[in-house]
């Protein structure tokens, strides 16, 4: 290596020469892109992470031995060129960065070969995503997947430099701490010293940034790492980063500020985004019964009404039924989409049913202003009438209603909602609409565990005009939880934490913890809190969720460089792994053998 770098040093990145450089001598290393050998001259893009430049081998202008060298060169090999910018002799390439020139070379020298490689490294390959993660150090060498990672990079580092000026200290806390089996399930980490104990790995730094509040440090954040084993989807990874923060001696509004202005800067420094501040805040309820979603995309309309009322007294069994069980019947409109094809509309039914629905009614209202139904024959005209009126239904429009639970309404009509704006066509990719959603329920019934269970985690304030309901009825208890929306996905979330030890405990019970699980398991925080502990609170965002969209990529994979597919492993390591059973039996395992 030492040889083959001797007297080379890299003076630019391949897209960093303009025509400024003209006449100058520079030095490029890089990856061959392509070569095209048109006898006695030979064309040779060399790529590095900047974009690429075209280098001339020609007869006259170089020696004949180097033009037979860069004739044999093939794609992927790392060199290194040494030579003259020259304004392009040929046509110049409006594509190109580095169009307008060409380096007229004097010196090659291959660095690496490569093998060919198992699918062209270029942009939009359309190779199979298994095959690229197998590859993934290929796969990373590809411009888009460059560009993500270095508009993650320039993100992390201005976010670094905001909270930094804010007066936040960065500050890391453990990755093998105690498990704390409340939201996602824990990664465990068996104790080889201490046999049969566990560690597990953070599910987010909750319990330490509270702590560090009250150790005085006032404003914390970190990028970190947290895992939970929880089922992936595409905006969902076992581990992932966080942007999380901790603020002292604050209230909602003051947590909101600091946020928006830190996602002001982020937007206009990396997309040249400008978010128009105050972001809107909209309730959680609210939420639920205009868009169906506690992290609605507003980018679009087609908001749900509730005609409960307007339906009220009619004799369609379902609609009947469902308030009758103390549900509601909602639905939204579908402009325009009055002549949808039946099998079409089947295909929505069928859509609404994988979230929960039993059904689907809908009427077409055709351009002739009839109506085509599939319960309106179980309606009187004068009902139908005012149903649509209630709809603002005109012709040419699809009314699809649910009637169920309001649980199950919002779900599925939240749902078809993002369903019907993808095949629309209304969500613009270059819009960046992001909303709060405030006061969320406190608590959430469990029928599987046949609980009560934190909405947002056990230590997240009750709404003060609630704390009342909270022995009686503790459903209608509203939290000083904050969750921030960006086009539908849901980048972060916070809150206001309990800071009051009672309250704490109070909380602990409603979770259905006796007092002694709550010690075993917080008595730490619940002792910290006995030696002054100051009123706080705070909020994490999900990094990579906020990177897929401001590259407008289709999966949080395409902006973490070593992803994890589905079933949580590793295509490229082919982790997790089995371990020598030197290893298990340091760690008193044994693996129970499957049926
Ligand atoms: P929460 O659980 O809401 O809050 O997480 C905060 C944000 O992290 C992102 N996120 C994820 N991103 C990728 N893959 C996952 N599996 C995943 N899970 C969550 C989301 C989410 O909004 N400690 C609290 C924050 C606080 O109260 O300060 C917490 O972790 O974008
Ligand atoms: P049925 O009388 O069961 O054939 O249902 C008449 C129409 O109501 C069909 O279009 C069903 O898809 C629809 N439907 C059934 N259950 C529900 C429900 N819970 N909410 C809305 N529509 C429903």
């Amino acid at each position: 290596m030492a040889e083959l770098m001797k007297g080379l040093k890299r003076t630019h990145r391949c897209a960093e020469i303009t025509a400024e450089n003209a006449g100058q001598t520079v030095t490029v290393m890089g990856w061959v892109q392509k070569n095209r050998n048109k006898g006695g001259l030979v064309f040779v893009d060399v790529r590095d992470r900047s974009g690429v430049i075209q280098v001339v081998f020609e007869e006259g202008k170089s020696d004949a031995a180097l033009i037979e060298k860069a004739a044999k060169l093939r794609a992927e090999f790392v060199v290194a060129v040494v030579g003259e910018v020259a304004k392009r002799s040929g046509a110049v390439n409006e594509h190109l960065t580095t169009g307008e020139i060409e380096i007229i070379p004097k010196e090659l020298r291959i660095l690496a070969e490569s093998e060919t490689p198992p699918f062209p490294v270029e942009e939009n390959v359309k190779t199979k995503e298994e095959i690229r993660l197998k590859y993934r150090y290929l796969d990373l060498r590809r411009p888009d997947m460059q560009r993500n990672l270095m508009m993650r990079s320039k993100a992390a580092t201005l976010i670094r430099q905001f909270l930094a000026n804010e007066g936040f200290l960065e500050i890391e806390t453990p990755i093998l701490i105690g498990s704390t089996p409340e939201g996602a399930r824990d990664y465990l980490v068996p104790s080889r010293i201490h046999q049969g104990h566990f560690y597990a790995l953070p599910q987010s730094p909750q319990l330490f940034k509270q702590l560090l509040m009250c150790s005085g440090c006032d404003r914390y954040f970190q990028l970190a790492k947290c895992f939970r084993d929880e089922d992936l989807r595409a905006d969902r990874q076992p581990e992932f980063t966080q942007i999380d923060m901790e603020l002292s001696f604050v209230d909602v509004d003051d947590v909101i500020d600091v946020n928006e202005r830190l996602l002001k800067e982020l937007f206009s420094k990396v997309l040249d985004v400008e978010v128009p501040l105050p972001i809107p805040r909209m309730t959680w309820q609210e939420a639920m019964d205009r868009y169906g979603s506690d992290k609605p995309d507003i980018r679009f309309g087609m908001e749900l009404t509730d005609v409960t009322e307007v339906v009220r007294g009619s004799e369609f069994a379902v609609f009947k039924g469902a308030i009758e069980n103390g549900g509601t019947v909602r639905g939204i409109n579908a402009k325009g989409q009055g002549a949808m094809p039946r099998k079409k509309i089947d295909k929505l039914v069928s859509f609404a049913k994988d979230y929960g629905a039993k059904g689907l009614a809908y009427l077409a209202v055709q351009e002739d202003g009839t109506v085509k139904s599939s319960f309106t024959k179980f309606m009187t005209e004068d009902e139908t009438k005012k149903l649509m009126e209630a709809m603002g239904a005109e012709s040419g429009d699809l009314l699809l209603f649910a009637a169920d639970k309001n649980k199950v309404v919002w779900a599925v009509l939240g749902a078809l909602r993002l369903e019907l704006a993808k095949q629309m066509e209304l969500l613009d990719k270059d819009e960046y609409k992001f909303l709060w959603v405030t006061e969320f329920p406190l608590l959430e019934w469990s029928d599987e565990e046949n609980r009560f269970m934190a909405m947002h985690h056990p230590f997240t304030m009750p709404m003060e005009e609630d704390l009342e309901f909270i022995d009686s009825d503790p459903g209608r208890v509203r939290a000083k939880a904050y969750d921030i929306v960006l086009n539908g996905n849901e980048i972060g979330g916070g809150s206001v934490r309990i800071f009051d030890p009672e309250i704490q405990s109070k909380m602990f019970e409603v979770l259905g913890f006796t007092p002694e699980q709550a010690k075993e398991q917080f008595g730490f925080l619940l002792t910290a809190f006995k030696y002054g502990v100051p009123p706080h609170a705070g909020l994490a965002y999900g990094l990579d969720r906020i990177i897929m969209l401001m590259a407008k990529a289709d999966s949080i994979r395409d902006v973490i460089a070593f992803p994890k597919i589905k079933d949580a492993s590793d295509l490229m390591t082919e982790a997790p792994t089995t371990v020598d059973a030197k290893q298990l039996e340091e760690l008193g395992l044994e693996i129970a053998a499957k049926e």
